[in-house]
């Protein structure tokens, strides 16, 4: 239609852009592209392809996410997720368009024992987490108007994820050795895309012009062992769930032991009503059992 704005999604492949993708957007002509539509990589393609399709709002989903890859491949993570956020706003601001755009927990060390609010010092223990707090910065450093999203513990119906590799494993082993002393919060996908759709429906996406960093992802905070246990108790799964320690599994790239990020801000500023955990992972098991419910 002739005055729906155009809304980019990135990363429409992924858990996050696919949620996104798959969720209703009145007043927007919305396109998806992943990464054979648009290599985050290529700076030349991204100008190229973001002047062509002159969206009013691009949600950047895209990222590398592999965390301990990651520290094998430095210049690749760098690229996707720290110099092509900043070309991204760089080019978006050229039309006074709107970025959305997903960081982490990751940007935090990790020694705190209370949630993380958006103004705490930040300081990455990883290659990956690195890459995504420049990514911020350039996104910051730019002309654009921005909203950055940073988010925790992301898993979806699809994907290759921490829920979809346990319902894996308990269906192949009759016990399952899980971390129990890392604390955060597990998101579901379709509620981060579904939260970021209700905070862009209550602003004026062509004149909003309060750029900020938000916390932003399902509420509470659990381990990844509890989280296993909420899991098998969810989907009737009876399997003997074992916690350990993190020096069980060790792994390139350390996590932060304790990363629960602070949602209030985000939840005051936009009216949001935000669904714990628990709400998350039931409503994605009910559609992993039950794909075309509604
Ligand atoms: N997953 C988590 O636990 C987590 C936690 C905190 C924050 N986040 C952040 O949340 C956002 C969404 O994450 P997610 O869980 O949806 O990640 P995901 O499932 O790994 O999806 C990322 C998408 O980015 C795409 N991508 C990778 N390299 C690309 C490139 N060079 N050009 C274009 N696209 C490229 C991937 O494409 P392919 O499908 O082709 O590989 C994939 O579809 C990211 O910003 C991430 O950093 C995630």
């Amino acid at each position: 239609m002739a005055n729906n704005k155009t809304l980019l999604i990135t990363g429409c492949n992924g858990q996050v852009g696919r949620s996104l993708s798959a969720l209703d957007w009145p007043g927007y002509n919305v396109v998806s592209v992943g990464r054979d539509e648009l290599d985050l990589v290529d700076v030349d393609q991204i100008k190229d392809r973001l002047r062509s399709i002159r969206p009013d709002v691009v949600i950047n989903a895209a990222a590398y996410t592999a965390v301990d890859l990651a520290e094998n491949e430095q210049h690749k993570a760098y690229a996707i997720n720290a110099v092509a956020p900043g070309v991204i706003a760089q080019i978006l601001a050229e039309k006074n368009g709107l970025l959305v755009h997903y960081s982490t927990d990751y940007v935090f060390s990790g020694e705190s024992s209370s949630p993380y609010r958006e103004s705490d010092e930040t300081n990455p223990n990883s290659v990956y987490g690195c890459s995504k707090l420049l990514g911020e910065q350039n996104i910051q450093k730019s002309d654009c108007r921005h909203l950055i999203l940073r988010t925790s513990w992301v898993y979806s119906e699809f994907g290759k994820n921490f829920l979809l590799t346990m319902l894996r494993l308990a269906n192949q082993r009759p016990e399952l050795r899980v971390v129990n002393d890392q604390i955060g919060c597990p998101t579901y996908a379709g509620d981060l895309a579904q939260l970021t759709k209700d905070m862009l429906q209550k602003i004026d996406v062509n004149v909003f012009d309060q750029s900020a960093i938000y916390h932003l992802g399902n509420t509470g905070s659990t381990t990844w062992y509890d989280f296993t246990c909420a899991i098998m108790d969810c989907s009737k799964l009876d399997v003997n769930i074992v916690p350990v320690k993190t020096t069980e599994f060790p792994t390139p790239a350390k996590r932060p032991a304790y990363s629960v990020l602070d949602k209030s801000k985000i939840e005051a500023d936009f009216s949001l009503a935000i669904p714990t955990w628990k709400d998350g992972l039931e409503r994605c098991l009910q559609r992993i059992t039950n794909p075309n419910a509604e």
